[in-house]
């Protein structure tokens, strides 16, 4: 089985994925840790140099290429990843799929501290961060909300989502 985490930049996809893989007994694999290996660049780098859409269409191929693996795995896509190209019919086609859905507030005190590595946000003054979020986020539910199960992450602990995706896993197993 693959399951994919999605959601916006900073709702936790990369450290949830790895804590339910250990519970599942499964891998975990971070997209944007997949292009990066394979590209031989951080995404930063990526954008920098080779641009955006560069990086969406390798992000396509990759995500293809991961959800046609054999093995049991637990991926974190990138928070761009379901909104491009025809990614979330991948998604919805090849996986079960969890939106971690977090408050514009929550992802804005998250990102604040982790700004440098995404080169989206990079630039922008942390006074800035919430509207920006809250833009970004109005264009890009419809996509999130595709998923086949809406996580919400407020005031729960990475324990706490993991044992929801896990229940919410074996609920769905029984039917
Ligand atoms: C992006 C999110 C990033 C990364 C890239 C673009 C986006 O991934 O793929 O910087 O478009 O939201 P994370 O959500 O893992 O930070």
């Amino acid at each position: 089985m693959k399951i994919v985490l999605l959601g916006y930049m900073g709702s936790g996809k990369s450290t949830i994925a790895k804590d339910l893989a250990r519970r599942m007994e499964s891998t975990a694999i971070d997209l944007d840790d997949y292009i990066t290996n394979n590209e031989k660049m951080s995404v930063s780098e990526l954008f920098s140099q080779k641009g955006e859409i560069y990086f969406r269409k390798k992000e396509t191929v990759y995500l293809k290429e991961l959800l046609l693996k054999q093995e049991n795995l637990v991926i974190a896509v990138g928070g761009g990843t379901p909104c491009y190209g025809d990614n979330i019919r991948e998604i919805l086609n090849g996986s079960r799929s969890f939106y971690l859905k977090a408050s514009i507030k929550t992802l804005a005190g998250r990102l604040e501290k982790e700004k440098q590595s995404r080169p989206l946000i990079t630039g922008l003054p942390d006074e800035a961060l919430e509207e920006f979020i809250a833009k970004h986020l109005f264009e890009r539910r419809n996509f999130y909300e595709q998923a086949n199960h809406i996580v919400s992450i407020e005031g729960k602990t990475a324990e706490n989502i993991v044992e929801e995706i896990r229940d919410l896993i074996q609920v769905s197993d029984c039917f």
